[in-house]
């Protein structure tokens, strides 16, 4: 699709006009943005998923029974729900995406933003006057209504230093003053989207009230430079080291002098400077899978004859739910394709067909070393056989 295009998504923006005016900028209230959108889980579906091992998901009581602000984290029992209040509760689960496929196709609405930076879809299901308290998140978020209603408020951008309460498990801003105007009750198929440290505060105002939360991630200055910063030096030779032949004598042989300093600055940045390197440490780290243990690597090796046999027959491949794809082109016929934190290198329409959506069938096998490219996504967990899926 043409990024001019006006989307309903985007409120009659396009992709162009909203990534250049609202996206990392400012919030943008879409009222409808789908319009008949029904959500595709049920409260007690959510809480069942909370119920399962390995899914992430919290429970956050205002009036807890040992204080304000109580977190508990999930697994949970499914007599916990029946013990909790009428009132002031959310149950917030995680990476849903990765568990129901209806959730999952809610990504495809998104393609206009790079599929690595998403983080996860996250569902909330609060009864009346629920909420996680006034707060600021470092991501982008689309916080889409599901069901019921939600009032939003926003209290404008906050430094990273803003107080928080103290003695809670939660984030939660000790002040929050509300911008005149911003403050909305979601309906279904509303949608708000906000950039990265925001303040805002969403109250629950019906029984059912689920909230669908697209989150993109972006690595930290923190996160970034040690990653690379690793990655990198595990490649370095260890004669490679800071070096001063010719220089001067030292005024005081005491002193760290403003040339050694120079001598430093340069040599880590020039070592630093490597984009081939760069390249690959990027597509590797933002294809690392959320959580790695749903990544099930295959007991036994895949026969690739068997694999070719058997797309020969009509059978697809899929992608694993929670497996992340990307890639970048090394020359005119040749690509990195990245696959849950890892690189392989392959001809560039393979790479490109295995990390979009096209279906992974047998019009792949005419790109050399797809069958065994294939065989090696499915042994290291990343792609699947449907048959396998649920297991
Ligand atoms: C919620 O769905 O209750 C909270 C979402 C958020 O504020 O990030
Ligand atoms: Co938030």
């Amino acid at each position: 699709m043409a990024s001019d295009t006006p989307l309903p998504l985007l409120g009659g923006l396009s992709a162009a006009e909203f990534l250049r005016d609202y996206w990392q900028r400012k919030p943008l209230l879409i009222r409808g943005a789908l319009p008949d959108f029904e959500s595709p889980l049920e409260p007690d579906e959510l809480a069942g998923l909370a119920c399962e091992e390995g899914v992430e998901a919290r429970l956050v009581e205002e009036d807890g029974p040992d204080g304000p602000w109580q977190v508990s984290h999930g697994p949970f029992d499914e007599a916990v729900f029946g013990e909790l209040p009428e009132r002031d509760w959310t149950l917030l689960v995680q990476a849903v995406d990765h568990y129901v496929p209806e959730v999952a196709e809610l990504l495809d609405r998104f393609d206009f933003l790079p599929r690595w930076r998403l983080d996860d879809i996250m569902v909330s299901y609060a009864p009346p006057g629920g909420s996680v308290g006034p707060h600021v998140d470092q991501y982008d978020v689309f916080l889409l209504q599901g069901s019921g209603q939600r009032r939003w408020q926003l209290g404008g951008k906050v430094t990273d230093d803003a107080p928080i309460l103290a003695g809670i498990d939660l984030r939660i801003l000790e002040r929050f003053e509300i911008e005149p105007g911003d403050d909305w009750v979601l309906q279904p198929g509303d949608m708000l989207y906000l950039p990265p440290g925001w303040a805002h505060h969403g109250v629950s105002q019906s029984e059912d009230c689920m909230t669908y939360s697209v989150g993109f991630r972006a690595p930290s200055a923190d996160e970034a430079i040690t990653s690379f910063a690793d990655y990198l030096g595990e490649q370095l030779p260890p004669s490679l080291r800071y070096a001063d032949a010719g220089m001067t004598p030292p005024a005081d042989p005491t002193e760290l002098d403003d040339a050694a300093l120079e001598r430093m600055r340069r040599f880590i940045l020039e070592t630093l400077d490597e984009p081939a390197q760069l390249a690959q440490w990027f597509g590797r780290v933002m294809t690392q899978p959320k959580y790695v243990d749903q990544l099930v690597p295959s007991e036994t090796p895949t026969d690739v004859d068997e694999l070719v046999a058997l797309l020969h027959e009509g059978e697809e491949l899929l992608r694993s739910p929670g497996s992340r794809f990307a890639w970048r082109a090394l020359d005119d016929e040749n690509a990195t394709l990245f696959v849950d934190g890892d690189g392989i290198e392959c001809p560039s329409p393979l790479a490109r067909a295995v990390a979009a959506d096209t279906p992974l069938d047998v019009e792949l096998l005419e790109f050399p070393g797809a069958a065994e490219l294939l065989a090696a996504l499915l042994d290291a967990g990343s792609l699947t056989w449907p048959d396998d899926e649920e297991e």
